[in-house]
């Protein structure tokens, strides 16, 4: 669950101030699928890495899971990324060198995790999302779709408490956006994964349980 309280998100950028989010407060339960919508330049991205820990706000507080997480440190904050939260971006940023299997796994790496543990888990998660035909496929090999499928898979494998998602569909065709967005969907229902996914295009909202929209840094939707 996240708890965020009166969020403002100022940029200076020399003498310039942009003022990407004014006082915008929000409550995700567990297990809710959540879009953020609103138009280019409304700050959807900057609430996105704010709730997601990716960056640090002006003024306000987030709770997650009960962490005030004003009271971690840097070292912490990493931490908990690492082991409770799950990104997925509009580019897939996966490691080209890398397999399939082998991007998947990175992160039960960097938390230590036991190795037989670990490959059982990417190889479950991998069938699940439907590439475990794919397991030793580099990302030259695989269409735009099934490299978003890896980012997922990498993204949830460790169950994150909540899986954060900016415009994942923005680089694929309407089909492939609605093999993702099913699977995010599927996600969500089956394994009561909580997902927070920021999209512009207005045929995703029916995917969404809830709407935060955005305008001018500010909600303008009924839950404001
Ligand atoms: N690092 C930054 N430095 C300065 N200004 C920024 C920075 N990041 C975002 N902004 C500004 O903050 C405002 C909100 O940006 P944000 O990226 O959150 O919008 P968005 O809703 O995600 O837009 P889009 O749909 O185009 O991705 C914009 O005016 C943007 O120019
Ligand atoms: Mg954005």
């Amino acid at each position: 669950m996240i708890i965020a309280r009166d969020l403002y998100r100022i940029y200076t950028m020399g003498q310039v101030k942009v003022h990407a989010l004014n006082g915008v407060s929000v409550e995700i339960r567990s297990g809710e699928f959540i879009g953020v919508v609103g138009p280019s330049g409304s700050g959807k991205s900057t609430l996105l890495h704010l709730l997601g820990l990716l960056d640090r706000p002006t003024s306000g507080e987030i709770e997650i899971d009960g962490i005030d997480t004003r009271t971690l440190s840097d070292e912490q904050r990493a931490d908990f990324r690492l082991r409770r939260l799950g990104y997925v971006f509009q580019e897939y940023a996966l490691v080209p060198e890398l397999t399939v299997f082998e991007n998947v796994i990175l992160p039960f790496m960097a938390r230590e995790e036991p190795p037989e543990r670990s490959r059982d888990q990417v190889m479950e998660i991998l069938e699940i999302i439907g590439l475990g035909q794919r397991t030793n496929h580099l990302q030259s090999e695989l269409s735009g779709g099934e490299q978003q499928r890896v980012a997922i898979a990498r993204a949830i494998a460790g169950r994150p408490s909540i899986l954060f998602a900016d415009e994942p569909c923005a680089n694929l065709d309407t089909e492939n956006s609605r093999v993702i967005l099913d699977l995010l969907a599927g996600i969500n229902k089956e394994m009561g994964q909580t997902i927070v996914m920021v999209s512009h295009e207005d045929w995703h909202r029916e995917y969404f349980e809830r709407i935060i929209q955005l305008r001018d840094g500010k909600r303008v939707d009924e839950g404001a």
